[in-house]
């Protein structure tokens, strides 16, 4: 089979390392790539909203299957233009898509579909936010309705905080259109859990969870970023015992599969949108049990790079039966160690940093340890390695525990030369109690 993926970052380079394994795939390309993917697949140099170009590569390129990585393209519609075109595609359509790309559609949908998610008000001129949010006791969670790159989300420790925030995202456009209607809504306590279903349309099967860390330094302090390391499987905390993994929880799964991810996909296809991809539930695990915090319509990133480490069957028919709609026959094989991956990212991510910035000495890759790239490129005058982004490399090591991973990954970190960049060293500390 000849295999496109489309994005650039940690995650497609995971995906690429995986694809690439498998003795079902012939050619594999990537659109736009990076470096690190150049040494796995071919990179052809598209921009993931140049579709009639991607059509074009397609057809002369006799594809088989796109695996579309990021949001954005899904949520313009990219999947759909392919299908309509006759290809098989990975990735929800348009319609699906608004479960990311529209925080207020997502509520309504969990409100009809009956999943346990936090209370909400939708918001789209200050005098109604304020309005709602006398209503509610701090902290207070404001969110931009549109795509934000993980700079959309506000917990505001008081009443003053949340009304600035509303005003800066409705009257000063700071997010742009993205923060011009708003997602009002009530705290919600526990600890975080990320969950991974794939979905052909008609079945839905778990997939994997992992733990993400989104604030940028040690101790979750500093801003939020797109991530700065994860494992994979996620723990859950027991009350009084050791925490447990959350696969090994069958209870867990079966829950959290009945009350939020099947009844969400019914609904879709309900209104016509018939998911076809991996659906990524963002959870938070109180006492009365998971609630949906957020839906992504792809895969996580860097959570993505710990699942195909962990990850033993071939992923070609696993993604190929996604997209024909025969998930009904797939079962999905997993190393039974844990899987971690650490983000180096540019001095000043997620705010502004220098590039392009040098980087020398990554060591080979191992059988337990592999260093995906993300935002990296060659410097066409001698070859040299470039940091150009603001997540740059994701060290992904397995081990035997949390602990052994988290090891073996800061090893291979110690032994990288790249000045201007940085990573946080709490990553995986204390999981393994
Ligand atoms: P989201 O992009 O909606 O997942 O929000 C980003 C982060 O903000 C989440 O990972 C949580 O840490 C936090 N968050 C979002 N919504 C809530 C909420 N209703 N209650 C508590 N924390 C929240
Ligand atoms: N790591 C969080 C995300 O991919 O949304």
């Amino acid at each position: 089979m000849n295999i496109l993926v489309i994005g650039s970052g940690g995650r497609e380079h995971a995906l690429c390392w995986k694809i690439k394994q498998s003795p079902l795939c012939d050619r594999l390309y990537c659109a736009p790539g990076n470096a690190g993917i150049a040494d796995v697949a071919e990179c052809i140099d598209l921009h993931h909203s140049d579709e009639p170009g991607i059509r074009t590569f397609c057809t002369e390129n006799a594809i088989d299957l796109v695996v579309i990585g990021p949001e954005a393209p899904l949520v313009a519609g990219l999947a759909d233009d392919l299908r309509d075109a006759g290809f098989r595609v990975f990735g929800p359509g348009r319609g699906a898509a608004q479960l990311e790309g529209s925080k207020g559609f997502m509520k309504d949908l969990c409100a009809r579909a009956g999943v346990p998610t936090a209370g909400y008000r939708r918001c789209a001129t200050s005098a109604e936010a304020q309005a709602f949010l006398a209503t509610l006791t701090p902290p207070l969670v404001v969110k931009a309705d549109g795509l934000a790159a993980g700079k959309g989300v506000f917990i505001c420790k008081d009443h003053t905080d949340a009304e600035a925030a509303c005003r800066e995202l409705l009257e000063d456009r700071v997010l742009g259109v993205a923060g011009q209607e708003l997602v009002l809504e009530e705290f919600l306590e526990g600890y975080e859990v990320s969950f991974f279903a794939l979905s052909d349309g008609k079945t839905v099967i778990p997939f994997a969870t992992a733990q993400d860390y989104k604030r940028a330094h040690d101790g979750d302090l500093g801003p939020n970023t797109g991530g700065m390391g994860a494992y994979s499987p996620a723990m859950l905390q027991q009350h009084g015992g050791k925490a447990v993994r959350a696969e090994d929880d069958p209870a867990f799964t079966a829950l959290v599969m009945q009350a939020i991810i099947q009844p969400v996909v019914d609904t879709l296809a309900d209104m016509g949108f018939p998911y076809q991809g991996v659906l990524y539930a963002g959870l938070m695990v109180g006492r009365t049990g998971p609630k949906l915090l957020e839906f992504n319509v792809r895969f996580g990133d860097p959570e993505c790079q710990t699942l195909m480490r962990r990850l033993r069957s071939d992923i070609v028919p696993i993604l190929v039966a996604v997209a024909e709609g025969t998930l009904r026959d797939v079962q999905a094989e997993w190393d039974s160690r844990p899987a971690l991956t650490v983000v180096m990212a540019s001095q000043g991510y997620p705010g502004a940093y220098k590039q392009p910035t040098l980087i020398s000495h990554i060591p080979a890759d191992t059988a337990t340890v592999t260093t995906f790239h993300a935002g990296t490129t060659r410097d066409f005058r001698d070859g040299a390695l470039l940091a150009v982004g603001g997540r740059v490399l994701n060290v992904t090591a397995t081990g035997g525990t949390i602990t052994a991973a988290q090891r073996d990954a800061y090893d291979i970190i110690q032994k990288i030369s790249w000045p201007d960049g940085f990573c946080r060293s709490d990553i995986g500390k204390s999981v393994d109690a």
